[in-house]
């Protein structure tokens, strides 16, 4: 079966979801340049569909497995993705059932399904509307998680999974941080109202608003002048917990796209310097950008954190804040293609990354210095499990509780879990170095 470029809106979110399931692409990646192009109305509706299949991927393919006597030649491959988007019309919108079917019918043969194939597509999508949607076989499949990371997710938080995973399927608010520089919480609200949004204050982060509605951030009076930044309440936490003084030198270790750095030095504009480093020298471009809108500086490196050796002039840092690359588990809601993307060998290999990051970035605090470990994970691998092993061997470490009133306290750093006070999942560990712990 081929796949011809461009054509109709479903036959683009088909290429797209396919590209997700097969080819380890994200929609991160790959939806702006193509919404870039559409008309408003048509780009709410390719997101909806591409989101929307990947949400309950698992979920509709059990059916679909259920639905097909044999299975998909691999050729026609794609064709699974179009009868995911199919099922995900009839199940999760509003659109009408006939024109689904007829419109997925369609597509099939615009991506040049044969007949048998498009006659099986319409097959398929009328006895799912006749008979109703199967019974569950499993909990992955009820809540549209891959296996290996339901175990996880109940192995971790035996009381909290079901909540987690039903917030993993929901749509996310969307969350303001307002530049302290320009505005405090009430001029930041009025703001917003005489542009016509509604919104409210965060609930943990002190300079949060919360949008009742997302909206375009062209929309938000001042966004590019860098009063307001897109940004998750959670996220915003770190800032506080770094403890930011005038005069200190911050290392942002893991920056790109540099919300954080941006939320930095909003937070302390007195710091003497930041250093923002990425592995990524692509994604440094994307830290400049959002720099530049806010109207802050940082000194930019491209490095891997962990080797001091390429990047490190030797001047110690005071602060350090190391948003580790991880699974993203804290952020599904947000990112659900993450549930297609991501293996479960990956959490191993990340746990491996974080350690070897937390190590680097570590010889580089000076005594007394203060280090957050962070991650938008909920798996404990990738968490308390890092910093009880970074602890065991590092015996100037000492772990700072957190004593603040959000999360839930792991004993070795506090986890905000997905969808509690309708935060992400979030976690946050904070080390100080100090050679007296030694002795
Ligand atoms: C969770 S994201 C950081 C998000 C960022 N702190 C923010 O708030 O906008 C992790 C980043 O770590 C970078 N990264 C991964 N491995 C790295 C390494 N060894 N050294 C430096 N950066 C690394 C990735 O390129 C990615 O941009």
């Amino acid at each position: 079966m081929s796949a011809p470029k461009g054509g109709s809106l479903r036959a683009t979110a088909t290429r797209m979801i396919h590209q997700v399931a097969h080819e380890g692409q994200s929609l991160g990646q790959l939806l702006p340049p193509i919404t870039a192009t559409l008309p408003v109305d048509e780009r709410g509706r390719l997101q909806d569909w591409c989101f929307g299949s990947c949400r309950w991927w698992h979920r509709l393919q059990a059916e679909l497995q259920t639905r097909l006597r044999k299975p998909l030649p691999r050729r026609n491959a794609m064709l699974e993705s179009l009868l995911i988007l199919g099922l995900y019309q009839l199940r999760f919108t509003r659109i009408a059932p006939h024109a689904a079917i007829h419109e997925t019918v369609e597509t099939a043969r615009e991506l040049g399904a044969p007949k048998s194939l498009t006659g099986l597509v319409n097959g398929i999508l009328r006895n799912a509307l006749r008979d109703g949607e199967p019974p569950f076989e499993s909990d992955a499949v009820h809540y549209s998680h891959p296996e290996w990371l339901v175990a996880k997710i109940k192995a971790n938080w035996p009381e909290q999974w079901p909540a987690l995973l039903e917030a993993n399927n929901c749509k996310p608010p969307m969350t303001l941080r307002f530049n302290r520089q320009h505005h405090d919480q009430q001029s930041a609200q009025s703001a917003l109202a005489d542009a016509g949004i509604t919104a409210s204050p965060g609930e943990l982060a002190a300079n949060a608003i919360r949008l009742a509605e997302p909206c375009p951030v062209d929309r938000i009076p001042g966004f590019h002048e860098g009063y307001f930044s897109v940004q998750d309440e959670a996220a915003q936490l770190c800032t506080e917990l770094l403890e930011l003084e005038p005069g200190q030198r911050v290392l942002d270790a893991c920056a790109a796209p540099g919300g954080k750095t941006g939320a930095i030095l909003e937070a302390e504009p007195r710091l003497s310097e930041v250093v923002a480093m990425d592995m990524d020298r692509d994604r440094l471009g994307l830290i400049t950008e959002n720099l530049e809108r806010t109207g802050t500086h940082a000194r930019l490196i491209a490095a891997d954190a962990a080797e001091t050796d390429s990047w490190w002039d030797g001047t110690e840092f005071d602060r350090i804040l190391l948003d580790a690359p991880c699974s993203g588990t804290g952020v599904i809601r947000r990112h659900p293609d993450i549930k297609l993307l991501r293996r479960e060998t990956d959490i191993a290999e990340l746990a491996d990354t974080q350690l070897r990051l937390l190590e680097g970035c570590w010889s580089t605090l000076r005594n007394g210095g203060r280090l957050v470990y962070a991650t938008c994970s909920v798996l404990q691998q990738e968490n308390k499990r890092i910093i009880q092993r970074f602890i065991n061997s590092h015996m100037d470490a000492q772990l700072v509780p957190i004593t603040l009133d959000w999360g839930e306290e792991t004993g070795y750093g506090r986890q905000l879990i997905t969808g509690s006070q309708d935060q992400d999942g979030f976690f946050y560990a904070c080390l100080v170095k100090s050679p007296a712990h030694w002795v």
